[in-house]
This record gives structure tokens, C-alpha cells and sequence, in this order.
């Protein structure tokens, strides 16, 4: 049949030009069906997927696209997964042209995610489906495709209700594309760069590429190129019928966390002299290696300072931004993260290439739940049917990448408990193996038992997931296993939030309308604050690291709030479930939290004081020293209000109002440094901080005068006009000598003028039911955050202004060219 289209192709005279790539993102008509945002419940129509139907009244929008974003908010919803609407049916319908020229061409159409149960119709004809919503996915139009006319593509999403632990958002929120090819072409995802052998001065890369079609008489012509540059050609091969194919790169530049080098392979196909097939594949020369000594790139030891990231960003809900994602990796590289755990589910494609691109490591997890279910509608409904298939296209998708560093089967599995079910783990590692064996196999591990049960044998490097108690025995029973925290830490706080007495009780620091205190000190039963692991990883030198959950808050999931049942999953002793079980039946689903408080930063990104304490410890050559809390306490005059500093020094002085409250030094283990007993009275605190006995760094918290004003601050003031790019603006309230006034919640309007939009609006607390799309956003303890996106094509000013009644307006202006 190929060969046939092809001879076709060649009578028709059509060009053999290698293979287009053609945006498909734009101008799709989208409606709900089933459960509808307002809780009402709208019966499907027939025939959606018909030509004729008539959508004239759908919406028309671009994707990516995600539907449970634009809310509204429902306290009648689950708090585990956001109180946002995402459960139902989802249309979209595209009509686009087929031009002459893809005639004896293949045609597919290729999706990075839609979240979920896809199932595609061509012009009224089934094309198939893809049920879990986080792999890429391509499928062939060819059959149904009319050439030469308009084609209508359908596409029908249903997300089940109870289906996830967290907010997975709805609809077509990662990119759409085309892709037109000769009938012999090369394979999806069929370039497999590998780099064997790395030094200094020399890398053997191989390649292997896998043909779809005949091979008789191909040429494989492989050329190795700097980015952006496509004249330093590094080296180039000539292969045949797709075996595999060494080259040498003389005097590579190695990909590492400081110098994320890459290289580009271009790989043609070649057919009596004519090029009928292209495809450029990026790829970094780097070694890896794990010993029970630890993780090492390029030969050098290196510490994973991981955080664990769930996908939706923030008040943008799932839909896949680049700058968006950009922003998330500056931020966690602010405080030292090098490597991020994608909990619990395959990234978008850019999100790796941003990693690739700014020297992050990371570990890819395919899954939260095996066959074994968390929630009535999750992936184990799903797990014995499409594992297989989803594996192989997370692995085959992302094996290029430099920085994906291990493949994890998946998170705290039910099957963990009983070492019956060890076998899968097997199945699972060796479906991985045989797409890439260059890494290692891994999953989060949960359960004490599965350290003994038979899963310790199963996994190439072995995750922990809350359990630094058990590294140590865990090495004595496995000694030459490489183990790491695949889950650390999960305390839990509120930005800006302080609650007296200060308790260093895990359980204590609730306060407020369901805030928790940032001291600190708070966690979930199962979890504990960030120095437990600290002290565990100093101790146990050879562990590789750990990965915090999590580096940003994300929606859904707002423990200690969290309705979701799965939390009982975390509790070893049975009378603290009990405990835990008897609580969460008295909480209603009306309680208002609606996001997480474990966030290293909130969700709109702000540094929370954590942040400060991770940072000390990741970066600790930067001069660093932080003061918590905030200094207005006005009804604390005279109370012990007690004053922690996060330093990358070992030593600090306290002043407050110029007078010495002593000079404290971090002892063994000892991580933050604590004044516990200081007296409030308003005025001036200020930190002097010393490493090895010299001045290392110097900070001060102020009491504020009133608020009196706004201001804005753009993370970038000059964007792409490209209809994509953003514009982050920090709103802050501050007195009238400029200082940030804490435990403000100011309502703030804005307004935008020029070539843009304002796409979202957030503030970081965990409980707000105020809508992410608006114009009007109050501020939480002082700070929003305002969204904007370029227009495609527009160029000029734009120009953002913020009012608050009794407060001076601020603005902005961000130029879009
Ligand atoms: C873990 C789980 C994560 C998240 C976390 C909260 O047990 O793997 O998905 O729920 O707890 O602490």
C-alpha cells in the first residue's frame, strides 16, 4: 500500500519534499456537553462528528485550551480537585483545507495532550481514540482526508468525574499539529540519539532511526549541528535501511547544569537521489551514572536539589504557555532547584525543552496509580489496556532530552503494600528498557513494607517518598541500590500568614480562614518540615538527593483541608487515620480552600518564607539572609513574637530597634536560626548575618506606616507580539515611603489599553473563590498578580493601570513589538 502511494505520488509528479509540519492550534469551535460549568447538566447532541452539523453557535477559540480554568469557581465542588469545573464533555470541531499538494502525501494529525478520553472523527469517520490525557499522541488522517476540499475534524473529550487527586484540567490544552510525509517515511518519535562514551575530548553518539515503509535502496544521511547555527556542521554520517549509525564528536561541548549545551541532528532520507523525508532532533552530549554513592553527571557528583511539580500553572490553569512554564523554571532556579520529579504524569513537550535549555535534571513519571485504584475513575481503569501504549509514547517522546534523567513507573501504587504485585514493576521497567536503556527505572515509593516485600528489587534506582527514617535500612537490606527522596518535606503554609503561639507541633499552625502559618513548622501527618530530610541527607551523604513536594502551590489538593479520601493512604498508625478519617467526615465539600499550601512558592509564584530556607541550603555560596515574620503587629505590643532567620551564613545577629537580641550560630544539624522569645513592639528588626566569622549578608523587616499607594511591577516589560508571549505584573500595596504593607486585601481593578489582554489575575490564596479571569483582583497580604498576553501581530504600548479605593493607582507600560 505505501509503495503503491508512493509510485502514486511520483505519477501525480507531486513533490517529494520532506515532510511539513503545520500548526493546528487556531480556530476551533468548542461547547460543553454533560456536566456544564454552572452545575447544570446539558444533554449531548447527535452527531457532533457529522460535517454538517451546524456549530454555528459554539465558541470559537484557539487552543491550547482549558475549560476548567474559566471556572467558576463551585463550593459544591470537590476541594481535592480544585472546586473548578473540568468533570464533563467537551467538543471541538475544525473545518480546514487540504491543499492540492497533499495529494500521495500521509497525513496525521498529532496531539501533545487533551485532557481526556479523546476520540477523534474525519469527516463523520472514526479515526480512533487516546483515553489518558497526559501522553502525545499522533493519528493518520490519510484514509478519510479529502484532498483538494474542505475536511471537518471532530473531536470529543469526556473527563470523569473522580478521576484524579489533584486538578488535571479539561480540553485541548497542549499543541495541535499537522504533519504531511511521503508514504516512506521516518517512524514517530523513530530518532533515538544516544551518547555512549563522553569526554572531554570526544563523544560517540549513536543513532538509530526507524524507518515506516520500505527501506530498499534508502539513504540515511545524518548531520550533527550547533543550534541556531546550521553552518558548524560537527559531523555527519551516511547509513542505510535505518541500522544504527556511530559518529564522534572531536572536543564536544558537554550539556551540564551550568552550561546546557546542545546539538542538533538532522536527519534525511534519501531515495534515488531525492531527499524524501527531514527531521531535526535536539539532543546534549552528557554522561550519566548511579552508584550507591550517588548520581553523577559528566563524572561529577552531583546532589538532586528536586522538586516535585504538578502540570497546571497556576492562575493559567493546564494550558500550555512556554513563558509560563519559563517563568515556573527561573523561579525554582532562583532557590537552587536542579532537578524536577513531573508528579505525577508525562510534561508537555516544551516543558523538557525548557529543562534541556536551562540545565535542569529530570525524572519523567508516567503514573499516579497502576491497576489498583486511588479514586473510582483514575488511570486504573485504563492501566490494563493502554500502559503499555503510554509508556512507549512518554519514552519515545522524551529520549532525546539531556535532561531527563530517570523513568518513573509511578507514584505510591496500592500494589506497593504486597510484594505479589512486585512482578509488574518488572513489566513495566522492562516495557521502558526496551524503548531506553540508557536510563534507569525508578518509581515513588511509599509503603515501609516494599523496602522488604520484593518491589526493593525492582526498581534501578529506588524512591522514598516521605521515609528518611528508612534510607539507612534500606541501604544495610540493598547496599549497592542507588536510593533518593522522591518525596520530601510536604509542609504546608500560607504566604504571608503567622499564627500565635508559635507550636512546633506538625499537626498545629491552622489558623485564620483556613490559612496556615509560615513558621514553617506544619505538615500532614505523614510529612515533616524541610531540616528532617536535611539532617537525614547530611548524615547519609550517598543519598541522591530529594524532591520537595512541591516546588510551586498547585490547584487542588489543600491539605490540611483536602476532602480526598487518598490522604488515609499516607497514615501507617491506625488510630491516627481514625483520627483523620473522623475529621474529614465532618468537614462538608463546602469548606472554601481550593489549592495547595505545600508550594515552596505560592501559585501566583511569590516566594513564600520557605523559600528563603531552601534557598540557604541549595545555594550556599550566595550571600543570603531572611527575616520572618512580617513586622506589623500592632495588637502584639508586649507579646513574644518569636523571629527566625534563614541564612546561607552560619551566624546571625538580631537587632531590633538597634538593640542586640544576641548572636546565635547554627549548631550540628541545625538549619534555621531562632529568636524565641522576642518581645514585639513595632519599629525596625534587622539581621546581620556572618559566614566563617566575616559579613556574609544583611536584611531588615520595617512596621509599615498605612498603605497608601499601588505598584506594579512587570517580570518583563518588552514581549513578542506573537500572541503567546506574557507579561507577569507584581501588584503590591505599599505605604507611602515605598515598603510593602503586610495583611493587606485591598480590591484592585485594572485596566488595559493597547495591544494586549489581561488572561489572568491571582493572588496565592489557597482559598479565594474570585475568579482567575478577570479584571479585578484583591490583594493577599500584599501582594496580586496580573496576567498579560501579547496580540498576535499587534505591536505598540500596552499599558496596564491598578485602583483600589484610598489608594494612589499605579501603571504600567509593557511594550509588545
Ligand atoms: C503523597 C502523594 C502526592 C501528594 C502528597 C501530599 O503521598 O504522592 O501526590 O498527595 O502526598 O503530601
Amino acid at each position: 500500500m505505501k509503495q503503491y502511494l508512493f509510485m502514486l505520488a511520483i505519477m501525480l509528479g507531486t513533490s517529494l519534499m520532506a515532510r511539513d509540519k503545520v500548526p493546528f492550534d487556531s480556530n476551533w469551535k468548542f461547547a460543553r456537553f454533560g456536566s456544564m460549568p454552572d452545575g447544570s447538566f446539558k444533554r449531548e447532541h447527535k452527531d457532533i462528528d457529522e460535517i454538517d452539523y451546524d456549530d454555528s453557535s459554539w465558541r470559537v477559540l484557539d487552543v491550547p485550551h482549558d475549560w476548567g480554568i474559566e471556572g467558576p469557581f463551585r463550593s459544591d465542588l470537590p476541594n481535592q480537585t480544585g472546586k473548578l469545573p473540568w468533570a464533563g464533555i467537551g467538543w471541538y470541531r475544525k473545518v480546514f483545507e487540504s491543499p492540492e499538494s497533499d495529494q500521495g502525501k500521509r497525513v496525521f494529525v498529532e496531539f501533545d495532550g487533551a485532557m481526556s478520553g479523546t476520540q477523534i472523527w474525519l469527516n463523520g469517520c472514526y479515526v480512533g481514540e487516546w483515553p489518558y490525557g497526559y501522553t502525545s499522541f499522533q493519528m493518520e488522517l490519510t484514509k478519510y482526508l479529502k484532498v483538494g476540499q474542505k475536511n471537518t475534524i471532530a473531536v470529543r473529550l469526556d473527563n470523569k468525574e473522580h478521576s484524579s487527586r489533584w486538578y488535571p484540567g479539561g480540553g485541548i490544552y497542549r499543541h495541535v499539529r499537522l504533519v504531511k510525509t511521503n508514504p516512506i517515511k521516518i517512524e514517530h518519535w523513530g530518532v533515538f540519539v544516544t551518547t555512549p562514551d563522553v569526554s572531554k575530548e570526544k563523544a560517540t553518539v549513536n543513532i538509530s532511526t526507524e524507518i515506516d515503509g520500505d527501506t530498499e535502496g534508502l539513504v540515511i544521511h545524518q548531520e550533527i549541528f550547533v543550534p541556531g547555527d546550521p553552518l558548524i556542521k560537527v559531523a555527519e554520517k551516511k547509513s542505510f535501511k535505518g541500522e544504527l549509525c556511530s559518529v564522534d564528536i572531536i572536543k564536544p561541548k558537554l550539556w551540564d547544569l551550568n552550561n546546557p549545551n546542545l546539538y542538533v541532528l538532522k536527519t534525511s532520507l534519501i531515495k534515488d537521489g531525492e531527499v524524501i523525508d527531514e527531521l531535526d532532533n535536539t539532543f546534549g552530549v552528557r554522561s550519566i551514572a548511579y552508584t550507591a554513592q550517588g548520581f553523577y553527571l559528566n563524572g561529577e557528583k552531583v546532589r538532586m536539589n528536586g522538586v516535585c511539580m504538578h502540570h497546571d500553572l497556576g492562575p493559567l490553569g493546564t494550558a500550555v504557555n512556554v513563558r509560563a512554564m519559563e517563568r515556573q523554571i527561573e523561579i525554582l532556579k532562583s532557590f537552587g532547584t536542579n532537578a524536577i520529579r513531573t508528579a505525577h504524569n508525562p510534561p508537555a513537550p516544551e516543558f523538557l525543552d525548557l529543562c534541556d535549555r536551562m540545565g535542569i535534571l529530570v525524572q519523567v513519571e508516567s503514573f499516579d496509580v497502576w491497576q489498583k485504584q486511588k479514586v473510582e475513575n483514575d488511570y486504573s481503569t485504563l492501566f490494563g489496556a493502554w500502559h503499555e501504549r503510554d509508556l512507549r509514547a512518554m519514552v519515545r517522546r522524551d529520549r532525546n532530552h539531556p535532561s531527563v534523567v530517570m523513568w518513573s513507573t509511578g507514584n505510591e501504587m496500592i500494589e506497593l503494600r504486597s510484594g505479589n504485585d512486585a512482578p509488574m514493576a518488572v513489566r513495566l521497567a522492562d516495557i521502558i528498557r526496551s524503548e531506553d536503556a540508557t536510563r534507569p527505572t525508578t518509581f515513588g515509593c511509599s509503603r515501609p513494607e516494599a523496602i522488604s516485600n520484593g518491589f526493593e528489587h525492582t526498581a534501578d534506582v529506588f524512591g522514598l517518598n516521605y521515609k528518611p527514617h528508612l534510607y539507612q535500612e534500606l541501604r544495610d537490606a540493598k547496599p549497592d541500590l542507588p536510593i533518593y527522596g522522591s518525596e520530601t518535606a510536604s509542609t504546608v503554609s500560607s504566604r504571608g500568614e503567622y499564627f500565635f503561639p508559635v507550636s512546633e507541633d506538625k499537626r498545629k499552625g491552622s489558623g485564620g480562614y483556613f490559612q496556615v502559618s509560615s513558621y514553617d513548622f506544619s505538615a500532614p501527618n505523614w510529612a515533616y518540615r524541610p531540616e528532617v530530610e536535611w539532617e537525614s541527607l547530611d548524615k547519609n551523604p550517598w543519598v541522591l538527593g530529594e524532591f520537595v513536594w512541591t516546588g510551586f502551590d498547585y490547584i487542588g489538593e489543600p491539605t490540611p483541608y483536602n476532602k480526598d479520601k487518598t490522604n488515609l493512604l499516607n497514615f501507617s498508625d491506625p488510630a491516627e487515620k481514625a483520627k483523620m478519617e473522623a475529621e474529614l467526615k465532618k468537614m462538608g465539600n463546602q469548606i472554601p480552600p481550593r489549592s495547595s499550601y505545600f508550594g515552596i512558592v505560592d501559585l501566583c509564584g511569590f516566594p513564600k518564607d520557605r523559600y528563603y530556607l531552601y534557598q540557604s541550603r541549595w545555594l550556599p555560596d550566595v550571600p543570603m539572609v531572611h527575616i520572618l515574620p512580617h513586622w506589623n503587629w500592632p495588637e502584639r505590643v508586649g507579646k513574644v513574637t518569636p523571629v527566625f532567620v534563614y541564612t546561607s551564613g552560619d551566624e546571625a545577629e538580631l537587632f531590633l530597634n538597634g538593640k542586640s537580641l544576641g548572636r546565635k550560630k547554627k549548631a550540628n544539624f541545625e538549619y534555621r536560626l531562632r529568636w524565641d522569645d522576642v518581645i514585639y513592639q513595632p519599629g525596625e528588626l534587622e539581621v546581620v548575618a556572618y559566614k566563617g566569622g566575616k559579613l556574609w549578608a544583611k536584611s531588615k523587616v520595617q512596621t509599615t506606616q498605612d498603605a497608601a499607594k499601588l505598584s506594579l511591577e512587570a517580570d518583563r516589560t518588552m514581549i513578542a507580539a506573537d500572541g503567546q508571549d506574557l507579561s507577569f505584573v507584581t501588584v503590591r500595596v505599599l505605604d507611602k515611603s515605598g515598603l510593602m504593607v503586610p495583611r493587606t486585601h485591598n480590591s484592585v481593578k485594572y485596566t488595559l489599553s493597547g495591544p494586549g489582554e489581561i488572561i489572568a489575575v491571582g493572588n496565592g490564596n489557597p482559598t479565594s473563590h474570585e475568579s482567575f479571569q478577570a479584571t479585578q483582583r484583591k490583594v493577599f497580604n500584599g501582594m496580586a498578580l496580573v496576567v498579560i498576553r501579547s496580540k498576535k501581530g499587534e505591536s505598540g504600548k500596552i499599558k496596564l493601570i491598578a485602583e483600589s479605593d484610598g489608594l494612589r493607582k499605579a501603571e504600567r507600560i509593557i511594550r509588545a513589538k
